[in-house]
């Protein structure tokens, strides 16, 4: 498993309609992990899903970057939670004690960029956020697109004003409201700008449509729930196939209807683990013969070409055989 902290609840705020954010620190008061704008965390809950596993979730961090002595995250009330967030929103309280994972990024921010559009929909402002604080302390300019039913809905919004950005609300739950024109949004950004996106699968999949002609190294999209695409093709009929662990000398055979980390945790071969869906990065793997077919949401997002690295615990084998770096 990943490195894991102990942390405590040392707040709790009620940031909008169905947001709370809570502010961790190390139970022993000492440092916690540096972070980039864009990092996340895994949060072990001590909630079980249908299987009996304790539920893993992810939470970007919100806070500025380069706070050492807290995380802050931000929870939306989701009327499709497994658990997880209405365990945190309903149970927890300051004073609790949370086991969760050091910070992970896969949606890191270009520093370099000379603009930035960032897209957020609904509680995808968390990661965008603390991507905002980072462009302010680094004086990049940068314009975000913030998008919920109401005013009531955006959490942080007023702080988000305050900054040295363009910020454009999206209401499209008031009267006349309409969704974002990503369409626009995109042909107006300048053509060296990175552009970044996260919240809903709606919006994450407009997004990359409205974006498919931009260089791929400048287009980001951060997914916290397993593509639609990537659940269609898993529900698709599997093919078994054979993986070789290099290091370990060891063949295995990896049957339809189980993962490649089901096998390897079965023979016991140790790999860290956490989201089992494809989100979080945590069991990625290097591949040094084969071709992986893809079906997380992690390499799926930066480039769905990528040959030399994979996700165990979703993605599969394009051929009859893989040869992994373990
Ligand atoms: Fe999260 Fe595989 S365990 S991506």
């Amino acid at each position: 498993m990943s490195t894991e902290l102990n942390v405590k609840v040392t707040a709790r705020t009620g940031e909008a309609l169905g947001v709370i954010s809570l502010e961790l620190r190390a139970a022993d008061g000492s440092p916690l992990p540096p972070f980039g704008a864009g990092a996340h965390i895994d949060v072990h809950l001590p909630v079980r899903d249908a299987q009996g596993r304790f539920l893993v979730r992810q939470y970007s961090l919100c806070n500025d970057p380069a706070e050492q002595d807290r995380y802050v995250i931000g929870v939306g009330r989701d009327p499709n939670s497994r658990g997880g967030s209405l365990w945190l929103q309903d149970q927890l309280q300051v004073g609790d004690l949370l086991h969760i994972s050091a910070p992970r990024n896969n949606f890191p921010l270009d520093e370099s960029a000379a603009h930035s559009v960032l897209v957020a929909g609904g509680i995808g402002i968390t990661p965008l956020l603390a991507m905002s604080r980072r462009l302010r302390t680094l004086g990049r300019p940068w314009t975000l697109y913030y998008c919920a039913r109401t005013p009531e809905r955006a959490a942080f919004l007023e702080e988000l004003r305050a900054m040295p950005a363009r910020v454009v609300p999206v209401f499209d739950g008031l009267p006349g409201g309409e969704p974002l024109d990503l369409g626009s949004v995109i042909a107006d950004a300048p053509a060296d700008a990175h552009l970044y996106c996260c919240g809903p699968a709606s919006l994450m999949e407009a997004f990359e449509l409205a974006a498919a002609r931009r260089p791929r190294q400048q287009v980001h999209v951060e997914w916290f729930k397993p593509r639609a695409a990537a659940a269609h093709a898993q529900a698709q009929s599997e093919r078994p196939f054979d993986i070789t662990l290099a290091r370990g000398r060891m063949m295995l055979h990896v049957p339809v209807g189980k993962s490649i980390l089901d096998v390897l945790i079965e023979a016991g071969v140790a790999i860290p683990h956490s989201c089992c869906d494809g989100v979080c990065g945590t069991c990625e793997t290097r591949v040094i013969e084969g071709v992986p077919e893809h079906r997380d949401a992690v390499l799926l997002g930066e480039a769905a070409n990528i040959s030399d690295r994979m996700m165990v615990c979703v993605s599969r084998s394009a051929g009859p055989h893989l040869t992994l770096d373990l």
